[in-house]
Order: C-alpha cells, then structure tokens, then sequence
C-alpha cells in the first residue's frame, strides 16, 4: 500500500499508525512508514502520517520516531480524537522540540486535526487556533458515530429510522464554520464500503456541496470519484470564469465602470464575483480547462 500510494493522483497520501493498525504491529508501522518518506517517491502530495491519538501510550513514540527519522520528508501528522486545543499545543511542542534537536526548520511541520468525538465538535473551535500548525480540520466519520451512540453501521449513510434530513448536516457544518473561520482546510472523512462507488459518489457530493474541500480515499478505485466530485462541473467551471472576465471588463473603464450588470439572463455583482472565484479556484487547482470564452460586447 505505502508502495502503490505513489502512483495514485491524490492530493495527500498519509499513512495509518492508529486504528488501521493492530497494537503489536505498531512499532513496525513506525519504521516501515520512515523508510517509505525516506525512500520517497511521494513528490507533489502532501505526505501525512497518522499517529495515535493522546489517550494511548503510543502518541509520543509515534511522533518521536517519525519526526526524527522522517522530518525532511513529512509535511504534516495528523492528530486523530482530538478533543481539546490543549491536545494540539501538546503535539506542536513536542514537534518543534524534535525540529529544534534534529535541525529541521522549526514550524514547517503542520497538524490535521481530526474531530471524531463529542467533545472534540465542540471545541472546534479553540482546536484550529491552538497552533498555527494547524491546516486542516477532518471529520472522522466512523468513531463520531460510536462516540455520539448514533444507532448504525454504516459509515456516511443516515442511520436507519432517520427520514428527515442528512444526519451529519450538524456536524459537517460545525467543522466547515471553523475551518472558513480560521482559514483551514476542511476535509470528509473515510467511505468503507470501498467497492460502492456510486455510494462513494453520494456521500462525498454532500460535503462537496457544502464546501468541503476533500474527501478520504481508502482504496485506489476511489481516487477518481474523489477527484471527480470536487472539481466544478465543467459547465459551473466555464460560468465562473465567464462571470470572472465579465466583471472585469464591466466594472473597467471601458466597460462603462459598472458594479452591476445583466450577464445572459443573470445579474451579476461583487458577490457573484467572490462565488465565481471559489469554483474557478477548485476547477484551476483540479486543472481544468473552459470551453467558453468572453466576449465583449461590440
Ligand atoms: C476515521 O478515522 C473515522 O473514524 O471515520
Ligand atoms: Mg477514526
């Protein structure tokens, strides 16, 4: 797997040492994961590792052995369970103790934080400003529902006997308030059933809607449905950076210095502007290309 990670096209690649391994196999993981970030091969994707979270005894060795014998080549770990801002000042002393002893630059490193519990949603909050390591909030779908004792066994889908609405709504918006409030990314946590792509598809384009800015991949058949619902649709992609040239040109001198004019049968203003820079921005950075170009009226 750490091997196959290489060649996949996702944005990130971070690699498990908490709940995807057993116990007794963790002090393995430690050193398989250093050599894979030494051995490299991971260029172009944020390289994460997963270490345990701070009620275990392994949390310090984790990050002790992966920071020391990785650092160079790690740009983020992420934090699984966290519950307080506290637990995040925690994990960014012991980061820079280690960047300090082994020379690396101090701060480069960021956290992910991942919110799984009761608690953890609730400070989310006081979570993404307790370190300026801090980059992106995540939504551990799987341990939030045992936490929360939601009557179900299916990760993402609503819990049988809900019929009023999604059922994580809450909670995704409680994590995308802080992460836009505190300039953090904020990202969908895992699907299991990894052969449903459909369902894949399902649950990922309700976070996407929203804002998210990424979803868990589990399995290589996943990358593509991943990539797929967060890019625009390319007709959403073309109309944003129609708006974009539009505006540009009629709040210009040359087109009349306007703040607010009729595009097609639309009319568009300074907020339209903003709404198209967020699509444009996510179909850029999954590098599409428009099909329409503008023309100024003649
Ligand atoms: C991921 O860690 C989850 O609990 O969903
Ligand atoms: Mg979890």
């Amino acid at each position: 797997m750490l091997d196959k990670a290489r060649g996949l096209a996702a944005d990130q690649v971070f690699m498990d040492i908490e709940d995807a391994v057993a116990p007794i196999a963790k002090p393995e993981a430690r050193k398989n994961i250093v050599a894979a970030l030494n051995a490299g091969g991971y260029e172009g994707k944020t390289r994460t590792v997963r270490v345990n979270d701070w009620t275990t005894q392994w949390t310090y060795a984790d990050v002790v052995e992966v920071v020391e014998g990785a650092g160079a080549n790690l740009d983020c770990i992420m934090l699984p369970k966290v519950q307080t801002a506290e637990q995040v000042v925690a994990l960014d002393l012991l980061i820079t103790q280690i960047e300090k002893q082994v020379g690396l630059e101090v701060g480069r490193i960021g956290i992910e934080a991942q919110i799984e519990n009761a608690l953890g949603l609730i400070n989310v909050d006081a979570i993404a400003q307790a370190s300026p390591r801090v980059e992106t909030i995540i939504f551990g779908p799987a341990d939030f529902m045992a936490s929360i004792n939601m009557k179900s066994l299916v990760v993402g889908e609503q819990p049988p006997g809900y019929d009023v609405g999604d059922a994580y709504h809450y909670i995704l918006m409680r994590i995308l308030m802080a992460a836009r409030a505190f300039d953090k990314q904020a990202i969908d946590g895992p699907y299991l059933a990894i052969k449903d792509l459909d369902g894949y598809r399902r649950v990922a384009g309700r976070s996407a809607a929203l804002g998210f800015d990424g979803k868990w991949v589990l399995h290589p058949d996943q990358v593509a449905a991943a990539n797929e619902v967060f890019s625009p649709r390319q007709d959403d992609y073309d109309h944003a950076e129609l708006i974009l040239d539009a505006y540009d040109y009629y709040t210009s001198a040359e087109g009349g210095a306007r703040g607010a004019v009729m595009l097609g049968d639309e009319m568009i203003d300074e907020a339209s502007r903003k709404m198209a820079l967020v699509v444009s921005a996510k179909g850029r950075a999954a590098g599409m290309t428009r099909t329409t170009a503008f023309t100024p009226p003649a």
